[in-house]
């Protein structure tokens, strides 16, 4: 049984680096689509550790910001890859950076704090890698022999703190996530860091994604799995609501149970899967054929081999959604699958006269992550470089359409979908079973951006509700060199680029008299490997998509993940 507490973490985290071995062997459409790059230029300089910035320092604005938005923009990545003499080997190893771009009256502030997780503090105080992380394996005592060394392998590792991923919110307050079972709270304002939380003390589930949704009525759902006797499971979490708190600092995740468990559909190779997406009425799980072979990771583990080869993409096997009615906790008889694909990122879903539509980011193979290792990822321009940026496989906007409404009445092989212009198809090929085949949610404009990935709504009036735009990272680079902003109607793109500048996740923000869906800002920090201390927080009217102002920070920032919009301050 103890194994199964702890393989999670390599779980979500060690399969990052495994499929790209494995989805060597495919050939991949969308790759082969998306145009060759040449003459890539060096990344190296936004894969360095900085300094933190913890008192805010002014910025310099060029344009206008405009003076109704109030409140900050934070954004997390690693920021620190060694201590003393270790490096990291893996960009995910590195220590946690919150940054905080604190916006009020027009004008921009900016702060920044290194999460003092347990990692970064037994590193800290050593003065070099104490404790392992994803890529990187840190040997507790170098003074150990080489007996003794051996016989550490045995060790069980611990799941890190080191939560680099996004900013997440249960029960009001603000968290720093990763994907194992870990979370630390954190101050907004100030960006220290509070305790450390253990979702396994809440409810049976050894991991959580960094993608939660959240209700309109402040509930927060997100996903973990379970490992047991008879199998693996998905579970479906749900965190109540804010109450009255009777301390400041007791409330954390009370009140959290399971609503859902989804069976895997190999007890012994369960799926990775990075988010999910929530209608008004549903979940729904997308279990993609990217698997984790649990026996062979013991194996591997007690004799000391790579983890390459634990996960398994299998395009022998299809992609199944599972619906589940959230307020119910049900999950649909109904078995809704699709060809083999791998997806990170959803963008939407919505109920539409019996059918329930779902966008999100898509490639056909498993080589989703690539191998993300600082060594890659410093590369000189040339060769090298270019063969990194052209391995990877491109991720495009996809639409499937579900339909709700299947029982014994239901014709056999023929398209049920029947909305008006789209060309998603749904048929049930047995009583029961449902295969659907997608549309693509893109022209053949966006091949030339290089596809796209970190997508973002305008969540709080959209999600789950039909919507019309979605604001997202083009990958004309290994780190995104474009914004983009999607017509989902049209299809037809409006596109922010400039040779040097690699813009971070796309943040929208509503305008408070908002009546239109893209009235409002889009948020993104740009940086540049090109000259030093050039970084800017820039603000795009999202009708548009063209530059209302810019904020210009004296700091270097590194390329990050995810970040959120508190207007909390
Ligand atoms: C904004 O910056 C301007 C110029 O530095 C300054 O005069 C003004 O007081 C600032 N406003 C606020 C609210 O800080
Ligand atoms: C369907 O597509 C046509 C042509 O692109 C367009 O004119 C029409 O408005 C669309 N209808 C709907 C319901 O979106
Ligand atoms: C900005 O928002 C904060 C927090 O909601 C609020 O206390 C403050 O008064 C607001 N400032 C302005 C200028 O609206
Ligand atoms: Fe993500």
């Amino acid at each position: 049984m103890a194994f199964f507490f702890f393989f999670f973490f390599f779980c979500n985290r060690k399969l990052k680096k495994a499929v790209l071995s494995s989805a060597f062997l495919l050939s991949v459409p969308s790759r082969q689509r998306c145009p060759q790059a040449k003459g890539l230029e060096s990344l190296a300089n936004l894969v360095s550790t900085v300094e933190e910035t913890p008192d805010p320092i002014p910025t310099t604005i060029k344009g206008t910001i405009p003076s109704w938005i109030n409140g900050s923009f934070l954004r997390n990545g690693p920021g620190k890859f060694e201590f003393g003499e270790d490096r990291y080997t893996h960009w995910f190893d590195g220590m946690a950076m919150m940054h905080r771009f604190h916006i009020c009256e027009g004008n921009v502030t900016y702060s920044s704090r290194f999460l003092r997780s347990d990692s970064y503090v037994q590193n800290s105080e050593k003065n070099r890698i104490v404790v392992s992380e994803f890529g990187t394996f840190a040997s507790p005592d170098p003074c150990k022999n080489i007996f003794e060394r051996f016989f550490s392998r045995f060790q069980i590792p611990k799941a890190t703190d080191n939560a680099a991923v996004n900013f997440v919110k249960y029960k009001g307050d603000y968290y720093v996530s990763t994907e194992t079972n870990y979370m630390r709270r954190v101050d907004p304002q100030s960006l220290e860091t509070k305790e450390k939380v253990d979702w396994t003390q809440y409810v049976a589930v050894n991991s959580a994604t960094a993608h939660p949704h959240y209700d309109r009525e402040g509930a927060t759902y997100n996903m973990g799995n379970s490992y047991g006797r008879d199998g693996s499971f998905y579970n479906i979490i749900r965190v109540p609501p804010p109450e009255e708190k009777e301390g400041e600092d007791s409330a954390e995740l009370n009140g959290a149970e399971v609503i859902c468990s989804i069976p895997a559909t190999e007890p012994r190779k369960p799926s990775y899967y990075h988010s999910f997406v929530m209608s008004e009425n549903y979940i729904v799980f997308v279990e993609q054929p990217i698997k984790l072979d649990l026996i062979r990771f013991l194996l591997y583990r007690i004799m000391g081999k790579s983890f390459n080869q634990i996960m398994v993409w299998d395009p022998q096997c299809d992609t199944i959604f599972h619906l589940v009615n959230r307020h119910t906790g049900k999950e649909s008889q109904v078995r809704y699958y699709a060809g083999p694909m791998f997806t990170l990122h959803q963008i939407n879903a919505f109920e539409d006269n019996g059918f329930l539509i779902m966008d999100m980011c898509c490639g056909d193979d498993g080589e989703f992550i690539g191998d993300f290792t600082l060594e890659n990822l410093r590369s000189e321009t040339g060769e090298k470089m270019d063969k990194f940026y052209n391995s990877l496989c491109r991720t495009l906007p996809r639409r499937y359409v579900l339909p709700l409404t299947v029982d014994e009445d239901t014709p056999l092989d023929q398209n049920l979908v029947t909305l008006p212009n789209c060309t998603a198809t749904a048929k049930q090929t047995k009583p029961g079973e449902v295969f659907m085949t997608h549309e693509e949610l893109h022209s053949d404009e966006l091949l030339q951006y290089g596809g796209l990935e970190f997508p973002h709504i305008n969540y709080d009036k959209y999600n789950g509700r039909p919507y019309r735009y979605f604001y997202s990272c083009g990958f004309g680079h290994v780190f995104s060199d474009s914004l983009l902003k999607m017509d989902v109607h049209t299809k037809e793109l409006k596109v922010w680029r400039y040779p040097g500048l690699y813009p971070s996740e796309p943040v929208f923000v509503a305008s408070p008299k908002a009546t239109e869906e893209d009235d409002g800002v889009v948020l993104s920090v740009i940086i540049t490997p090109r000259e030093d201390k050039s970084t800017f927080l820039l603000v795009l009217d999202a009708k548009t998509f063209t530059e209302l102002g810019r904020a210009e920070v004296p700091v270097n920032i590194p390329y990050g993940f995810h970040g959120v919009f508190n207007e909390m301050g």
